[in-house]
């Protein structure tokens, strides 16, 4: 057996995203299950090195991951020859900086979004990569929800036809932390701290609609602070100073139309926290994290608009679910293997930072037709 060591430095590890969906569901559990295997007698193991501020915050994570090293000196992480890929999950404002230390030492580049606070950064940071000649990568995860990969299979086997509008609903409650905990750090609510719902959601919005649907070719977004004050990680009252909804529209260049609303100030009457209505010529179809349902034309039931009799059609019983006809890992997981296997034998991986930089891009975009109100092109 040829086993493939890979060591990794994960920094902002023990912030949210880093614990859960990184250290926790992705790298924890490749070792969990022996590794990532590339056929009978070769594997791909992971060999993390945790890299915080707080030793002690290392440590306790350490133990409950069960994970032998951590550190509070990235410069050292960075000089071991045994470390051959650097992954950062800090906050945004502070992703340039690691990223650069890590291509400086050499290391393979992968990262979570935004890949920076401006596209100009974003894009540099590409440039640096690929000229280095680095292997690089940042997480684009909804990809790999169940749910859009089962409307991505509505797509490629052409069940919509002529694909006419999407029409995206993400967003649910979060609590101001006034009376409740907090669900959602509190620096997304402070522009100063580079947080704001466009920056963080229309980073995967371009992704979604580019891989699904095709190219973005101009938008338009509406901004809003709806909720004025929210209250901090230690009960301190603070003034929001980032958007925390946005009404964004994007015209494709094949002439499809998607509009997608985000936001953290509204309550859930619907399948799921992202909902994605697709319709087409032929058919319609609405995905969520992990359910797609499906209604055909032939199965379209004749709507006549009536308000004084009840409604005589139930519309939610005319769908039919896409079956799960896969085993479904999470999201996070399946892109971490797949840029390992891309660091260790050279699989294709184009979810690079180039990629990343155009969602920066698309979420400076949108900041600016705010500003501005108008649409504006891509
Ligand atoms: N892919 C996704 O769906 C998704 C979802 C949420 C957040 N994110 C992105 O992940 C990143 C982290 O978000 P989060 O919600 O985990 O935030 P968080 O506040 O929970 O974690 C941030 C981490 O960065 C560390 N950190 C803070 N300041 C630092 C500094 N000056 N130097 C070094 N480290 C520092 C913190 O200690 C913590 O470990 C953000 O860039 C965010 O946009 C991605």
């Amino acid at each position: 057996m040829i086993t493939h060591k890979v060591g990794i430095v994960m920094n902002g590890v023990t912030g949210r995203m880093g614990t859960n969906q990184h250290l926790l569901r992705s790298i924890k559990a490749i070792i969990d299950q022996g590794g990532i295997r590339l056929g009978d007698a070769e594997v791909i193991m992971p060999d993390p090195i945790l890299v915080g501020r707080s030793e002690a915050k290392l440590a306790a994570l350490a133990a409950r991951a069960g994970i032998a090293r951590y550190t509070t000196d990235l410069a050292a992480a960075l000089a071991d020859a045994r470390n051959q890929v650097y992954f950062d999950a800090t906050l945004t404002g502070q992703r340039p900086v690691g990223v650069r230390q890590a291509i400086a030492a050499g290391k393979h580049i992968y990262c979570e979004k935004p890949t920076a606070t401006t596209s100009a950064e974003a894009f540099a940071l590409a440039d640096e990569v690929e000229a280095a000649g680095l292997k690089n990568g940042v997480v684009q995860d909804k990809l790999w929800l169940p749910g859009l990969l089962k409307l991505k299979y509505l797509i490629d086997t052409g069940f919509f036809g002529k694909i006419l509008s999407v029409r995206g609903e993400f967003g649910y409650w979060v609590f101001t932390g006034e009376h409740e905990a907090l669900q959602r750090p509190s620096w997304n609510y402070r522009k100063e701290d580079d947080g704001g719902i466009i920056v963080d959601m229309l980073c995967h919005w371009q992704y979604v609609i580019q891989n699904l649907f095709g190219e973005i070719e101009s938008l338009s977004c509406l901004g809003a602070t709806h909720i004025p004050q929210r209250w901090n990680e230690t009960g301190q009252s603070y003034t929001c100073t980032a958007d925390d909804a946005a009404y964004a529209t994007f015209q494709l260049k094949n002439g499809t139309i998607c509009h997608f609303n985000s936001s953290w100030c509204v309550r859930v009457d619907r399948d799921d926290l992202l909902t994605l209505q697709v319709d087409g010529t032929q058919g319609s179809a609405v995905a969520g994290l992990r359910d797609c349902k499906a209604q055909p034309l032939a199965a379209t039931p004749r709507a006549i608009w009536n308000p004084d009799i009840d409604s005589p059609i139930d519309y939610k019983s005319g769908w039919s679910r896409v079956p799960t006809n896969a085993v479904y890992d999470n999201a996070f997981k399946v892109q971490w293997e797949l840029f390992l296997r891309h660091v260790v034998k050279g699989e294709p991986f184009r979810w690079s930072l180039r990629e990343g930089a155009k969602g920066v891009q698309l979420a400076e975009l949108g900041l600016r037709s705010w500003a501005e109100r108008r649409w504006v092109d891509v």
